[in-house]
């Protein structure tokens, strides 16, 4: 059997990350080859080596400049790159090579609350400003543009008028968790 190999791209604190390393702990036939950081203290390095998943870290230059990282994801036959809380761009010729083959997770209900500077506390300070009664999460493909490839799930949360920035977070990372990990297996299955 061939085994399917997910790189993940992760920036924050990667609890998304480490639900998606437990999910396929036990499977024989997926698994988590790397994990791509570009930041040097991010939560999710610690997760990576309790989970003996190798790392790597990049910077601007090396993830703009050129294609490095294509060799990288070859020499562990990535079938699909998964982005969570990872924040910068995905360059173009990243987008080229691996065609409706990289995922994201937006936590919002796309379109709305998407877009250049609407991450994380960003967007629930917003969904808060605007009174809104639910709030959501995105997993989508991501093309050359933030936040605006093709929807693939989309799940809701209730928000009540005295939920906090910090409550509809909550109650976001909680759908986050029990459903990107699915997600990402069903859409491995279907590859
Ligand atoms: C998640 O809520 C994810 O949706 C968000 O960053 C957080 C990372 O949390 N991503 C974006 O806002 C992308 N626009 P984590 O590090 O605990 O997984």
């Amino acid at each position: 059997m061939k085994i399917k190999n997910i790189a993940i791209f992760a920036s924050g604190s990667g609890s998304n990350a480490r639900k998606i390393l437990e999910y396929f702990e036990d499977r024989s036939d997926i698994q988590v080859s790397i994990i791509i950081t570009n930041r040097k203290n991010a939560g999710v390095l610690s997760h990576a080596k309790e989970f003996d998943v190798p790392t790597l870290k990049i910077d601007r230059s090396y993830f703009y400049d050129n294609e490095c990282i294509l060799d990288v994801l070859k020499a562990e036959k990535i079938d699909l790159i998964v982005l969570a809380g990872f924040l910068w761009l995905v360059p173009a010729y990243l987008v080229a090579s691996y065609p409706n083959k990289i995922l994201n997770i937006h936590p919002a209900l796309l379109p709305k609350y998407g877009g250049k500077g609407m991450y994380g506390h960003h967007v629930h300070e917003a969904v808060k400003e605007n009174n809104e009664s639910e709030s959501g999460i995105t997993i989508h493909y991501v093309n050359e543009e933030f936040d605006e490839g093709g929807h693939i799930f989309q799940a809701s949360c209730e928000l009540s008028i005295d939920d906090s920035p910090q409550d509809i977070a909550s109650k976001v990372l909680e759908l986050e968790h029990n459903h990107y990990a699915e997600v990402i297996d069903r859409v491995l299955n279907e590859l």
